[in-house]
């Protein structure tokens, strides 16, 4: 539309004027948000700036190719894709608490993104260059949360991937400060964004670690993996996306149940459903997804995902229980 467009040239221009001949970074999580920021900003600076993304290896299927590929395709970015998945693994081990997940990944997020920071200004120190510029993908609602007040939805530690590193030694840029969710949509449309990364449902930032009840493993992010899949490619299929707010797939690692599967007795792990509608995520009531989706995802899942033996649907809404099980 015409504000949209205003918007992304008004943008253009005052980034261009701020950052001259400097360089910007910009980590990028996966999100809508980052993506768009960085995307924005691409387009006012384009090589000045180096996006970072850190695999923590905690994200779904075909995630991390997302942004290497359809990111890049789209906006020419220049992109760093630190691969740390092994150090996020091993600062798991023997994990179960929710918080000390959370705490643990928002801790070792920091840590890699800095080290690659570094890395971003001593090769630009050599080559005579200087990185003054932090790119971040705050919302207005950022803006406004963060001024005061703790919302009902702010129970859990929110450590969000993509949070400033504590030392921070840049001037920040945040194109998207003023706008809302649904304006940063369009604003990533019409820098040419496509879709599935501008229609993104929201995601947490500590990934498939707060969707594995349990100790979070190698194994279990694979077979979690593969179950997620399953569902996303169904409800794609279902034409549902839009009508949901967002579908976590949990796997209830440490719980083990009988069934009978091939031409045997299984021991196997169950998986929980837990599709919900909201407008904001404070409050949310589970979605009554057709019996027929809900029948072919379960038993895909129970066909495809060996270690799977029984599919459960989470039918509470929040409060009393919060979107995600961890
Ligand atoms: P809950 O589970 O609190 O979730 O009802 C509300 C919304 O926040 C997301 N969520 C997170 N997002 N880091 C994030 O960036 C987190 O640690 C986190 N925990 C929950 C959740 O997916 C839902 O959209």
């Amino acid at each position: 539309s015409w504000t949209t467009t205003s918007i992304v040239d008004e943008q253009v221009e005052a980034i261009r004027e701020r950052v001259g001949g400097k360089r910007a970074i910009c980590g990028l999580s996966g999100g809508v948000d980052s993506a768009v920021a960085a995307a924005l900003v691409n387009k006012a600076i384009g090589s000045q700036l180096t996006c970072v993304y850190v695999d923590h290896g905690l994200m779904r299927k075909g995630e991390t190719e997302q942004v290497e590929k359809d990111f890049v395709a789209a906006t020419g970015a220049q992109l760093r894709i630190v691969d740390a998945s092994e150090r996020f693994l091993d600062a798991l081990a023997g994990v179960s608490d929710p918080e000390q997940k959370r705490k643990i990944i928002g801790r070792e997020f920091i840590r890699v993104f800095e080290q690659a920071q570094a890395e971003l200004v001593a090769e630009a120190d050599e080559a005579g260059e200087d990185v003054a510029f932090l790119v971040q993908g705050t919302l207005y609602p950022d803006v406004v949360e963060s001024g005061g007040g703790t919302g009902t939805a702010n129970i859990k530690s929110h450590h969000n991937v993509g949070g400033l590193p504590e030392d921070i030694e840049f001037e920040l840029i945040e194109p998207l400060r003023k706008l809302f969710k649904d304006e940063v949509r369009m604003v990533g449309q019409e820098v040419g964004l496509p879709d599935n990364i501008v229609q993104r449902q929201p995601f947490p930032g500590p990934g498939l670690g707060i969707r594995i009840v349990g100790e979070v493993t190698r194994e279990r992010l694979d077979i979690l993996r593969e179950a997620d899949a399953i569902a996303r490619e169904e409800l794609t299929a279902a034409g549902l996306d839009r009508d949901i707010w967002q579908c976590p797939v949990v796997l209830l690692a440490d719980v083990r149940s009988v069934g009978v599967q091939g031409d045997g007795r299984t021991y196997g792990h169950p998986i929980v459903l837990r599709p919900v509608s909201s407008e904001d995520a404070m409050t949310a009531d589970w979605s009554r997804l057709p019996y027929d989706v809900l029948a072919r995802i379960s038993t895909r899942i129970t066909n495809e995902v060996s270690e799977v033996n029984r599919v459960t649907l989470d039918i509470t809404s929040k409060p009393p229980g919060t979107i995600e099980w961890e």
